[in-house]
């Protein structure tokens, strides 16, 4: 009986507790990327840039997509999800351009958090876990060169405030749209 169920139970390919704990971790820093991007989006709002705070309010949405993707990973591999608390965004911008440096820089150390934790899947050999990263790191490439696109145009509008409204205007464009394809 015990050789049955040792048998049974190697068959299902379980995460260690270091990778449930490092995926966790994930879930609670993309909640409080989404409050990071929500403050963000609130000063926007307090300088009256409302295409500016429409572009942080979409960004916070994609990121509970992205705490709602690990979750779910987690549960499918039979884990189990800790929400912790979620520490207290910044919210004392100087102006616009240093919000972006600040989404910019966040980003980054997104993308060293996930490099890190697909480390620890590549020595587990954890190939589901590594796809699923790659996902993530592949979205990271988009989601750093918007940031720093922006910052680039918001330098040039240097001076020139009917060049920032243009840019406000544009920004209020941006829609949520979840992504749909099957890595998604
Ligand atoms: Fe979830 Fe913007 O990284």
């Amino acid at each position: 009986m015990l050789i049955i169920m040792f048998l049974f139970m190697g068959g299902i390919s379980m995460l260690s507790e270091k990778l449930i704990a490092k995926l966790n971790e994930q879930v609670n820093f993309e909640i409080y990327s989404a409050y990071t991007y929500l403050s963000m989006a609130s000063y926007c709002e307090s300088i009256d840039l409302s295409g500016f705070a429409n572009f942080f309010k979409v960004q916070s949405q994609e990121e509970l997509f992205h705490a709602m993707k690990f979750y779910d990973y987690i549960f499918q591999k039979n884990g189990t999800v800790t929400l912790e608390q979620i520490e207290k965004p910044h919210s004392d911008f100087d102006n616009i351009l240093n919000v972006f440096e600040a989404g910019y820089e966040h980003e980054q150390m997104v993308t060293s958090r996930l490099y890190k934790i697909a480390d620890i899947a590549t020595e587990e050999k954890e190939h589901s876990t590594i796809g699923l990263l790659n996902w993530f790191i592949n979205e990271q490439v988009e989601e750093e060169n918007t940031f720093n696109t922006i910052i680039k145009k918001i330098r040039r509008c240097e001076n020139n405030s009917a060049a920032l409204y243009m840019l406000d205007d544009e920004l209020a464009t941006r829609v949520y749209t979840p992504p749909t394809t099957t890595n998604a």
